[in-house]
């Protein structure tokens, strides 16, 4: 087990103020922090070997490529996928899913068929659908939510049917905090033979992956939230699906020979990496890998239960809050959303702010669930490897003065 106070010296950030108070950063589900070994890596890439990918005979291009593929294989092994063909560079979650629901569900979805989601996903696992679905005359079905705001099981049989193509589920909620059951999700997925996606983008950063034994088709993940830099993402998936899909982005390095009038594509995984990639990210997201794995991922699970258990009792003792999401740090990822009473999160938000306490506030791209239960916004608090117990305390304090403040406001 690591301890968070020894690594806090590796991320520079941390040793920064805001309004002259030691900065807080509790806004790591929003995006992380990144480390001086990441951060050095992105200078090496630009110091020393600087050269587009895949393309040159020259050194240092030749350089990069390996770079990259190292990345790749790093990342290959972080999620236990079968091979590096199925690790496609994507930018983020977003695109991910927007990858598959155009490359393949276009193609494979038709009039009558059925899309599942859940009612409490992230924006990016709803909103490519809902285009899929308007313009192939598809249903988009969503499983209901339990009270803590969870996949609710005993749906799953009514919900995912014969006529369902694809069941994409977020793993771990990025508002409620709740993890989701997907293994048995993708169990009913596949009995109806429907494909199998998972949001992996609150839980790939924060708990051990292996997509062999989830079983999902496809996973997105991205890497800014993993201390890696923002614009470098993962879209897995199984060899054998995205060898029959068709490319996303046509274009440059996607191709194996070109004629005026048609071409062929390239091989997994290049098929679906159009255009320069962003080899520099990717090899800096290699390097967050080897960070990650350094702490290890059992270790970074059991840091974020220990301090979700800490959070949620002094969240508890405060009475004005509202807690949304399971009940205990076991069924949760690392972060808390609530509401204080009528106190406007944003109004919240910037009460902390001036505390040196960086919280999101917000919809979190949530919008439908936060509307399914009345709210407009929410408060986040949400922690990673760095966060430690003291910073908690200091959240905790900060609310205290900003709901004493808010009631003599009001
Ligand atoms: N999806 C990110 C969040 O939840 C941006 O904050």
């Amino acid at each position: 087990m690591f301890d968070p106070k020894d690594i806090r010296k590796d991320f520079p950030i941390l040793s920064r103020t805001v309004h002259g108070k030691p900065l807080v950063y509790l806004d790591n589900a929003a995006t992380s922090q990144k480390p001086r070994q990441v951060i050095q890596t992105l200078v090496d890439c630009y110091e020393l070997y600087n050269a587009n990918v895949h393309r040159g005979v020259h050194t240092i291009s030749v350089e990069a490529t390996e770079r990259m593929e190292e990345a790749r294989r790093k990342v290959s092994r972080f999620i236990n996928a079968p091979s590096t063909e199925g690790v496609i560079f994507v930018r983020n979650t977003t695109e991910a899913v927007n990858l598959v629901a155009n490359s393949w569900a276009m193609d494979n979805v038709g009039q009558g068929d059925e899309i599942v989601v859940s009612e409490v996903e992230h924006h990016s696992n709803l909103v490519p659908w809902q285009k899929v679905a308007h313009q192939k005359g598809a249903t988009l079905k969503l499983l209901p939510a339990t009270e803590d705001g969870r996949v609710d099981l005993s749906f799953l049989e009514s919900i995912i049917t014969q006529h369902t193509k694809l069941v994409s589920v977020v793993h771990i909620s990025n508002m409620t905090g709740a993890i989701n059951p997907v293994k048995e999700i993708g169990r009913r997925a596949h009995q109806v033979g429907a494909l199998f996606m998972v949001d992996g983008a609150q839980s790939v950063p924060h708990m051990p992956i292996d997509v062999c034994n989830l079983d999902c088709d496809f996973l997105a993940f991205s890497g800014h939230k993993m201390l890696a830099p923002p614009g470098i993402g993962v879209l897995f998936g199984k060899v054998s699906i995205l060898e029959k899909m068709e490319p996303f982005l046509r274009g440059g390095e996607m191709v194996r020979e070109v004629w005026y009038d048609h071409a062929t594509w390239n091989d997994l995984p290049n098929k679906f990496e159009a255009g320069t990639p962003n080899f520099t990210d990717a090899v800096a997201l290699g390097a967050a890998v080897d960070y990650l794995d350094g702490l290890g991922m059992d270790a970074v699970r059991q840091h974020e239960i220990d301090i979700t258990t800490y959070a949620l009792k002094a969240f508890a003792e405060l009475e004005e809050l509202d807690v949304i999401g399971p009940k205990e740090a076991q069924d949760r990822g690392g972060l808390v959303t609530f509401t204080a009473g009528d106190i406007h999160p944003h109004d919240l938000g910037t009460f902390l702010d001036s505390e040196g306490v960086a919280i999101r506030t917000g919809h979190h791209c949530v919008m439908p669930y936060h509307r399914k239960l009345g709210l407009v916004a929410t408060g986040r608090a949400s922690f990673y490897v760095y966060n430690t117990n003291e910073e908690i305390d200091t959240l905790i304090q900060a609310l205290k003065k900003a709901l004493a403040y808010f009631a003599h406001a009001s």
